[in-house]
């Protein structure tokens, strides 16, 4: 695609395309709210604080898993692996089933994760903020436990693999 010769104001779409330039990679945020459970794959997921832990995730208003996010005050993240593309398609389907197929653990705060995730980690809701369409939700990790895994990668609108991880760690980092 030739680069545009002028910068222009996005609309939706436009948004997406600029954002979707930014690699992320992918997780699946669940909730129970009054004996249902909910989930939806999500990659706005970012850590914000060490110590308390903290994470932030970003629910557009329109799903149900917002709702349950909000009215319960915990959620739960699992952190797909490159073999979960499926599960993180049959997430994304509005208004899909979502629990009728799949394997899934239960954390101790009884919320469901996917079994198999490279991550699995239990939120409290610690804050949120209406931001435009979405709510943006703060939660700190009462919780958590991972593995080793190549993960699933999310970019300009398509899944994939990422695995060119051969480069110098970042000293500070790990
Ligand atoms: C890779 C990927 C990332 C997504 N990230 C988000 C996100 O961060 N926030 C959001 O609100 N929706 C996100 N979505 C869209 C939701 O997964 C989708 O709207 C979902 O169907 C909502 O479920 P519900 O409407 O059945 O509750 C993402 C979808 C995909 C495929």
């Amino acid at each position: 695609m030739a680069v545009p010769a002028v910068f222009v104001e996005p609309d939706g779409a436009a948004m997406r395309r600029t954002m979707g330039r930014f690699l992320t990679g992918v997780a699946v945020v669940t909730a129970e709210h009054e004996g249902e459970q909910v989930g939806m794959t999500i990659n706005s997921l970012t850590s914000i604080s060490l110590e308390p832990p903290i994470l932030m995730i970003s629910l557009n208003f329109a799903t149900r898993t917002g709702d349950a996010v909000l009215g319960s005050g915990k959620f739960a993240i699992s952190i797909l692996g490159v073999k979960q593309e499926a599960v993180a398609r049959q997430f994304a389907v509005r208004g899909g089933a979502r629990f009728e197929a799949g394997d899934f653990d239960t954390t101790d705060g009884g919320l469901p994760v996917i079994a198999g995730a490279l991550s699995q980690a239990e939120c409290k809701v610690v804050n949120h903020y209406t931001i435009g369409d979405h709510e943006v939700v703060f939660g700190q990790v009462v919780a958590s436990r991972f593995r080793d895994g190549d993960p699933l990668a999310f970019y300009s609108g398509k899944f994939g693999a990422f695995r060119d991880f051969n480069h110098d760690a970042v000293p500070w980092m790990f």
